[in-house]
């Protein structure tokens, strides 16, 4: 079941809603078997947005925005994106027969999000630029060409990603204390804290957590409270400068009593091959972000061990063997036998 027949009656769909759907959504909420030992952490848990059908919790946001398009006529569709934004996007217009153009920053984005746009039969367009740029110019386009805009400035993007605060609350009966997760254009953090203030306001949960949310320090417009014109991160999908969402990431952080702050690649990196090694979770280095987040804020103290913690793992690891292959030892090349490879091993 995808997430329009999960949650339904909490989406903007209607019975001339097409149905469209990949299974998306349902991810697990797996929770810490090593990690929140070692920080002192009662309960910690990773929502893994990773096993979403393209790899990456933009599907949710997706299928409602395609179904909704797919209603008002539109068959082109056109985003901006730092990678899974445009796999999911091509995915679903690959599913539904509609022509999918995508633009992403040239030589920006990771290897197999760009193999996914193309496999989906996408059009791609790699724009001289960054991702800011990308997205003011479909923007532009948007509003002169009969194409519709799939970016999460796509208010249908925001009602499907809400799903998976509804998927948390139910799976923990209440919300969480802190909900912690990667902010680039700030679509998701938005969505998030719409799911969890509507699924209070029905009588679902009754508290809401703290908005917790990391940027990467190169990469960190709102930490720094001005657009950044020249985003670096080793996380490409966070590499964002001018969040479109601004506001919707602000509001969530002040009205929550939660906090949005940066970590650096090197804290990014660290995160991701202990998430890696120690939970057996591959995430991309974005999704990292905020498990770095969480180790600095227990190292300060500013987080009650006593609380419960959900960290949004966003992205698949799959998605960037680029990033991760940088930071482990290569394979040892050996050709022998048995013995050899013993001695090799030291057994
Ligand atoms: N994590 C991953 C893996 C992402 O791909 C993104 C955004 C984010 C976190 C941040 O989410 O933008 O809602 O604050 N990726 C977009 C894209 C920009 O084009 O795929 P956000």
């Amino acid at each position: 079941m995808g997430v329009i027949a999960r949650y339904r009656e909490h989406l903007p769909v209607g019975p001339e809603t097409p149905e469209v759907d990949l299974n998306e959504g349902s991810t697990p909420l797996v929770p810490s078997r090593n990690i929140a030992g070692a920080l002192g952490l009662k309960r910690l848990f990773f929502k893994y947005e990773g096993l979403n059908p393209t790899g990456s919790f933009k599907d949710r946001g997706m299928v409602v925005a395609v179904a909704k398009a797919l209603e008002r006529g539109s068959r082109v569709f056109i985003c901006a994106s730092t990678g899974n934004t445009s796999a999911s996007m091509a995915a679903y217009a690959a599913r539904t027969g509609a022509r999918a153009i995508v633009v992403v920053p040239s030589g920006e984005i990771a290897l197999n999000k760009l193999s996914q746009a193309l496999m989906y039969g996408a059009k791609v367009i790699a724009l001289k630029g960054n991702f800011d740029t990308a997205l003011e110019t479909v923007r532009d386009l948007s509003t002169n060409y009969p194409v519709a805009l799939m970016n999460s400035v796509n208010p249908n993007r925001i009602e499907g990603q809400k799903t998976a605060a509804f998927e948390i609350v139910d799976e923990l009966g209440d919300a969480p204390d802190y909900l912690v997760l990667p902010v680039g254009n700030a679509g998701n953090i938005t969505a998030y804290w719409k799911g969890f203030r509507e699924y209070r306001a029905a009588g679902r949960a009754t508290c809401l957590p703290r908005m917790v949310g990391a940027q990467a320090e190169g990469a960190a417009p709102i930490v720094q409270g001005h657009p950044v014109a020249n985003p670096m991160t080793v996380a490409s999908a966070i590499r964002i400068g001018n969040p479109a969402s601004w506001e919707g990431a602000t509001s969530a952080r002040d009205e929550s009593g939660g906090m949005i702050a940066a970590v650096t690649d090197t804290e990014i990196l660290s995160a991701q091959i202990r998430l890696a090694n120690t939970e057996g979770l591959f995430a991309e280095p974005a999704s990292a972000a905020p498990l770095a987040l969480l180790f600095r804020l227990v190292r300060e103290g500013k987080i009650d061990k006593d609380a419960t913690t959900v960290v949004v793992l966003t992205g698949s690891g799959l998605k960037d063997p680029d990033a991760a292959l940088k930071n482990v030892q290569p394979p040892i090349e050996l050709d022998g036998d048995a013995r050899a490879l013993a001695k090799v091993l030291k057994l």
